[in-house]
């Protein structure tokens, strides 16, 4: 792009990034950084582009979703396993519900870097800078851990490069064959979705069955053995995504080598800002959260600075509004795109806009507030006429109980039981097939909504 530099978010007003109080040290990380292999290459940023652009049309949707923040101390084979595992299943729900092909997007393999609604943290009276993410600083409730180290950018480097590794080898190497589709199921779900999910499962064994006595097998059909699966997080720390940055040699262009996709932030989303300045330059897909604060002139001038070619798939916007909340802001906002003739991906973020302090003083999301967020949402589309094209989540495949209710209830008490998250409340693997039963159900009311205004 002409008029852009990598660095030149740098001359921006920055908000949510840390302040780094040694230099040296600072420059030598991302001096290592820029000599680093990106994780991902261009081409696939561009492939991700083109299926985002069929979800913006309704021909495709799209499902994105992992941790809040990844962590250091829970990275294991057995947890990015369990939650690309939770994402199949979910997948699977909405292709076979709603007959509509699934672009699988995690927020995984980046997803280090925490915006926080205060700069400080006070417990038993002591006063510390916020936890930030482990790409930042330390989680521990000590001044030493507070302090950002720019040696964190190497380790989050590392465990990107290591869960990517084996994301792609789930995807091609035979995990995320559709023959295994009764294997994808986690030990401790059971309930209503659970034997919801066994019965789908075995319809699509019956389907395979048929297809591979028609001759339809995953030797003739790569679709049937392998996934695409993408990676995604917010381009938060600025430093590091500067440092991962690298030319397309096939189109000269600049992409961003941390991730497929990367999202600016509600906090962060200033049009003048720092985080706008270095999303616009880079050609990945971007997702922008719209939170309830987002007035159509910003939508506006959001829209021109990151998408002013008008390229499919480019833009996604990322509504989380909070339930009850949807019905006021999202009207304002599809009419702003539309006056602006501009195309985007409308996607619904559930999860930020719904989280309260529970009684029992853990930070929780009732699934009753998801669950209605989802629905709003769907609703304000067939209202106007525009097109729901995805969702975001906030999931793990442990079984945590951070979010109450859902089919196995979990209660403001029980969330003391298993509550593991660095940072916001995730969906536990029940809670998020149920959720993924309801929004099949909504794109098939909607379908056939379609189909019957059409004959
Ligand atoms: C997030 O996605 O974890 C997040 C902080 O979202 P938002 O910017 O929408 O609050
Ligand atoms: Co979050």
């Amino acid at each position: 792009m002409k008029d852009w530099q990598t660095s030149g978010w740098r001359a921006k007003p920055r908000v949510q990034m840390p302040e780094y109080t040694d230099e040296a040290a600072l420059n030598a990380v991302e001096a290592s950084l820029a000599k680093y292999p990106p994780l991902v290459f261009a081409g696939e940023a561009r492939k991700l582009k083109s299926a985002l652009g069929a979800c913006a049309r309704g021909d495709a949707f799209l499902l994105q979703g992992g941790d809040c923040a990844e962590s250091f101390s829970e990275f294991s084979a057995d947890n990015i396993r369990d939650t690309f595992k939770v994402l199949l299943q979910m997948a699977m729900v909405l292709t076979y519900g709603a007959k509509v092909p699934v672009v699988k997007v995690g927020r995984m393999a980046g997803q280090f870097a925490k915006p926080r609604s205060a700069p400080t943290e006070t417990l038993g009276g002591v006063e510390l800078p916020s936890y930030r993410g482990d790409i930042i600083n330390g989680f521990d409730f000590t001044p030493e851990a507070r302090v950002p180290d720019p040696a964190r950018m190497l380790q989050a480097y590392t465990q990107a490069a290591a869960t990517l590794n084996l994301l792609r080898a789930f995807s091609t190497g035979g995990f995320a064959d559709l023959h295994r589709v009764h294997s994808w199921t986690l030990g401790f779900t059971d309930g209503d979705e659970a034997e919801r999910y066994r019965d789908m499962a075995n319809h699509i064994q019956d389907t395979l069955d048929f297809m591979t006595a028609a001759g339809i097998t995953a030797e003739t059909n790569n679709e049937i053995a392998t996934v695409d699966f993408y990676t995604s997080h917010e381009a938060l720390l600025l430093e590091y995504e500067e440092a991962l940055c690298r030319v397309d040699s096939t189109s000269g262009k600049h992409v961003a080598g941390s991730g497929h996709m990367v999202w600016i932030g509600d906090r962060t989303r200033q049009p003048d800002g720092a985080h706008v300045e270095f999303c616009r330059g880079v050609l990945n897909p971007i997702g922008l959260k719209c939170g309830p604060s987002l007035t159509a002139e910003d939508l506006k001038v959001l829209i021109s600075k990151l998408n002013p070619a008008n390229e499919p798939g480019r833009l996604t916007l990322i509504a989380r509004f909070g339930a009850g909340k949807a019905g006021e802001h999202l009207p304002r906002l599809i009419r702003a795109v539309r006056e602006e003739g501009a195309l985007v991906n409308w996607v619904c973020d559930p999860m930020h806009g719904n989280t309260i302090k529970s009684s029992t003083g853990y930070k929780t999301r009732p699934f009753e507030l998801v669950l209605r967020e989802v629905r709003e949402f769907f609703g304000v589309h067939n209202a106007e006429g525009s097109i729901p094209g995805g969702v975001h989540f906030e999931m793990t495949g442990k079984d945590v109980t951070e979010c109450t209710g859902g089919v196995r209830a979990v209660t403001e008490e029980g969330l003391q039981d298993r509550y593991h998250t660095a940072c916001d409340p995730r969906l536990n693997a029940s809670q998020a097939l149920e959720l993924a039963f309801l929004v099949a159900e909504e794109l098939r009311a909607r379908r056939s909504d379609r189909q019957a205004a059409a004959v």
